[in-house]
């Protein structure tokens, strides 16, 4: 866990945060050891902005990874609290993470805080939906 937190703070200096100040990184860790990191990208047009979470699991899948290789997911920020995961995010890690998947958020301290996957969106629409 300690490595994956360091994987995530030291991606955090990749965050393009220049709107907010908020610097978010998420550690993605597979199955077979491998960690894919992803940070939050903003824009002038606030709205186009792409988190930390979602980058990091788009470019697991852009590499061919898929959902049952995923192992766990790691946040981090610079604040002293915990920060989770935005809804949007919530929506698109039940779609592409395990369910069972836990998901670490952590704080500036290295201190942790861990939920599944599934119970960030309780009654999540999915494929069964469709
Ligand atoms: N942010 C993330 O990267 N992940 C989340 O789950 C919550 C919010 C980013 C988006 C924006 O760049 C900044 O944090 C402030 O909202």
């Amino acid at each position: 866990m300690n490595k994956l937190y360091e994987e995530a703070k030291g991606a955090l200096k990749h965050s393009y945060s220049k709107y907010s100040n908020f610097r978010v990184s998420a550690a993605l860790k597979m199955k077979n050891g491998e960690v894919i990191t992803g940070v939050n990208i903003e824009n002038a047009a606030y709205g186009l902005s792409l988190c930390a979470e979602r980058n990091a699991l788009t470019t697991a899948y852009s590499k061919g990874i898929k959902k049952d290789d995923i192992a766990e997911i790691l946040l981090t920020t610079d604040q002293e609290y915990f920060v989770s995961p935005c809804g949007s995010c919530r929506q698109v890690m039940i779609e592409l993470m395990p369910a069972d998947a836990p998901v670490h958020m952590t704080n500036n301290k290295g201190e942790i805080k861990t939920v599944l996957n599934k119970d960030l969106l309780p009654h999540a629409f999915t494929e069964d939906d469709l």
